[in-house]
């Protein structure tokens, strides 16, 4: 899909995409690229990345890649620190990373539980205040996007990540308020269901189900949610700060992401969701 945004917008400017070695974050490293950027792209797993390097260099974007956990503060620290010495002030960041499993509530461990609390909820937060102590607030100078989820109803069947994301919702808007003094602007942006590498992890059927239940009766593309995080980085999103941007062909108005056992079915309390349906099993 085409770019709708002017070449060399992003002339000079430096983006950190956390996640950026696949999926929705790649889309978004490599829009912000051909737009001018040059990006940063973090992540866990480095052949992942130095794929994803390599793709990005073939079409000429200049990248960094690196890997950090978003979870552990001294990666963030460092992996912010190394961007700035390489190329200097970012003004862009990405909180892309992040991932989730699904399971019922009364299913979940606390490991479970953990684990998706410190990596969508903390692991955003590291990030988001690293950039700003080290490149932001000292430059006056930033825009944030927190990628979160369709969580405006709840998330039954996930949720860890439906706390963790309304748990980001809401930091967007304190720290749109706490930092417009500072000339940054932050939101979030939560897609509903989206082609990715992300979704190709869970059940076809569950997949399939979410599709039925989208008003536009189809999944997303991560270069429609790229253009998306184009714009609020962008100038023309410049008095824009603190809101959640909705990209899920209807979703979050209309139609639950997926079913929920119902126990007068089951003929009694709520049972485990079928295995066919979670797919992956709290750790
Ligand atoms: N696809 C959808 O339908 C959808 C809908 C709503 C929200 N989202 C969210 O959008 C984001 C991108 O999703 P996607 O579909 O592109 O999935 P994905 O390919 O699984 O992307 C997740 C990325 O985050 C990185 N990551 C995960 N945990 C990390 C950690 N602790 N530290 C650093 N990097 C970490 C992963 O890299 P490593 O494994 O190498 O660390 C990976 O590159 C995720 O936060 C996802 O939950 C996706």
């Amino acid at each position: 899909m085409p770019s709708i945004f002017r070449p060399g917008l992003f002339d000079g400017q430096i983006a950190l995409v956390t996640g950026g070695g696949s999926g929705i974050g790649f889309a978004i490293a490599r829009t912000l690229g051909e737009l001018g950027a040059k990006v940063a792209i973090s992540g866990r797993n480095v052949e992942r990345l130095e794929k994803a390097a390599r793709s990005l260099r073939e079409a000429n974007i200049e990248v960094l890649h690196g890997q950090c956990d978003i979870r552990d503060v001294e990666h963030v620290t460092r992996w912010v620190k190394t961007v700035r010495q390489a190329w200097g002030h970012a003004h862009i960041l990405v909180n892309n990373a992040g991932g989730q499993f699904p399971t019922q509530a009364e299913h979940l461990s606390t490991k479970g539980w953990e684990a998706v609390i410190r990596n969508n909820l903390n692991g955003t937060f590291f990030m988001t205040r690293e950039m700003a102590v080290q490149t932001m607030i000292p430059e006056r100078r930033g825009r944030i996007v927190n990628i979160i989820a369709n969580v405006r109803r709840g998330f039954p069947g996930m949720v860890h990540t439906g706390a963790a994301r309304a748990g980001v919702e809401n930091m967007t808007k304190t720290l749109a308020i706490e930092w417009a003094q500072y000339n940054i602007q932050i939101n979030a942006v939560a897609p509903g269901i989206i082609q990715s590498s992300g979704v190709d992890q869970y059940p076809p059927e569950l997949v399939e189900m979410s599709r039925k239940r989208t008003p536009m009766k189809r999944l997303g593309t991560s270069e429609e949610v790229a253009e998306l995080v184009t714009y609020l980085a962008s100038p023309a999103a410049s008095f824009v700060t603190g809101e959640t941007w909705y990209i899920d062909g209807g979703a979050n108005l209309w139609g639950d992401t997926w079913g929920i056992p119902d126990p007068e079915e089951h003929g009694g309390p709520a049972q485990p969701m079928p295995q066919s349906i979670v797919g992956a099993k709290s750790p």
